[in-house]
């Protein structure tokens, strides 16, 4: 608890942002949805702040409950009113616009970004509210953008010599001035099938499994679309082994869990459309096995300066039986039945104890950053 809280009776006060401009809009409402649900009443103040697709911050003008999240659901922003958090610390808290006039609204103190992908996890938004000085949930702007960029964490994991796949990184302008020389890059990784990925996107959209030069040139002009870093990495037939990882400066891992996709690997479609798509809770796995999954996902936690929260995904080689770090969501999706807080509740933790600890570990996290000196005087 910060200092000037412990002992006051006043409820917290929780800023809950959600939707924002990456293609993960939706599944960020469903997580907010749940995230929403399980802020105590009697513990919390809640503000809700919606971002639109194309940016655009909105509160609620009438306080009622609910109507934010549902206003961006329906796209009916009638009884919503603009809101803007400013860069600077000493004029703090949400403010609103009257015409264009800025008025303050609330003040705040913690918030809880429900945003995934681009704009919301990818430290952006993180480095917004370092400026503004407020405690939030989740990694910093170091820890979000390590762990958004799939080429820049498997060479940090590299430096760890923590495992991970065989790889190479293109440039979409490599990839539009010359293809031949991508191609050679590419294909020189591995045999096929290779996968291609844009580097900083999730929920497998632009990534495809490639098994054929025609294929991989789809592939890397597909994943182009979505990034100006492309990432091709040798394909394994693998098990997909996620284990969720909580906690500041001493990260605790819980058991991991285990995807079964419905589809040859974990789509788009296969995430969010198929239902056939299963979770392993825990992941059948020997007590070896998980235990070295434990580990690596804290020392990968910790070699990215990770905070609050991560899930960390694995893929483990069905033949050889060999495990690869594959990557971490630092705003991993979390509705109630995501696989972030059903690992927790397998391992004894209920979905309202966690976002209580996530509140606790940001408010921790912001008592540490305040210890550090600024200025330095002599
Ligand atoms: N090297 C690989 N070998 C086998 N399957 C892979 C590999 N890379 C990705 N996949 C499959 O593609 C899915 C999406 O890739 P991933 O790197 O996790 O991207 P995203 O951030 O979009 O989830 C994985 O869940 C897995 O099913
Ligand atoms: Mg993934």
């Amino acid at each position: 608890m910060s200092g000037q809280l412990s002992g006051a009776q006043r409820k917290l006060r929780i800023g809950v942002i959600f939707g924002g401009r990456s293609g993960e809009h939706a599944v960020s409402l469903m997580s907010a949805r749940s995230v929403l649900a399980a802020l105590s009443a009697e513990k919390y103040e809640v503000t809700q702040i919606g971002i639109t697709l194309d940016g655009a911050w909105w509160v609620s003008a009438t306080h009622a409950p609910g109507d934010v999240l549902e206003a961006l659901l329906s796209g009916d922003h009638r009884h919503l009113t603009p809101a803007a958090l400013l860069p600077d610390p000493t004029h703090s808290g949400l403010y609103g616009f009257r015409g264009s006039v800025l008025e303050a609204l609330v003040e705040l103190d913690v918030i809880f970004p429900v945003l995934h992908g681009t704009f919301g996890e990818d430290g952006t938004l993180q480095g917004v509210l370092e400026m503004a000085d407020i405690a939030y949930v989740g990694a910093g702007v170091l820890g979000s953008a390590v762990g958004m960029d799939k080429a820049l964490f498997k060479d940090v994991m590299r430096a760890h010599s923590l495992p991970v796949l065989e790889s190479a990184l293109l440039l979409r302008s490599e990839i539009e001035t010359d293809i031949e020389s991508a191609l050679a890059k590419a294909e020189a990784v591995a045999p096929f099938p290779l996968f291609v990925k844009p580097a900083n996107l999730g929920s497998s959209v632009g990534v495809s499994k490639v098994r054929s030069r025609s294929d991989l040139l789809e592939g890397l002009l597909e994943a182009a679309r979505y990034d100006r870093r492309v990432l091709v990495e040798r394909g394994i037939p693998a098990r997909e082994i996620e284990v969720s990882v909580l906690g500041n400066d001493h990260p605790q891992a819980s058991l991991p869990g285990e995807i079964i996709p419905a589809e040859d690997f974990y789509s788009y479609n296969a995430k969010y459309h198929d239902d056939r798509s299963r979770l392993l809770i825990p992941a059948p796995l020997s007590p070896e096995i998980t235990a070295q999954v434990q580990e690596i996902a804290l020392q990968a936690y910790q070699a990215i300066d990770c905070a609050g929260m991560a899930r960390v995904d694995f893929l483990l080689d069905k033949e050889s039986q060999e495990l690869y770090l594959s990557e971490v969501n630092t705003i991993p999706g979390f509705t109630s039945i995501s696989m972030y807080a059903k690992l927790w509740e397998a391992s004894g933790m209920s979905y309202p104890e966690l976002v209580d600890r996530l509140i606790e570990l940001a408010l921790e996290r912001k008592a540490q950053r305040d210890r550090t000196e600024r200025r330095y005087e002599r």
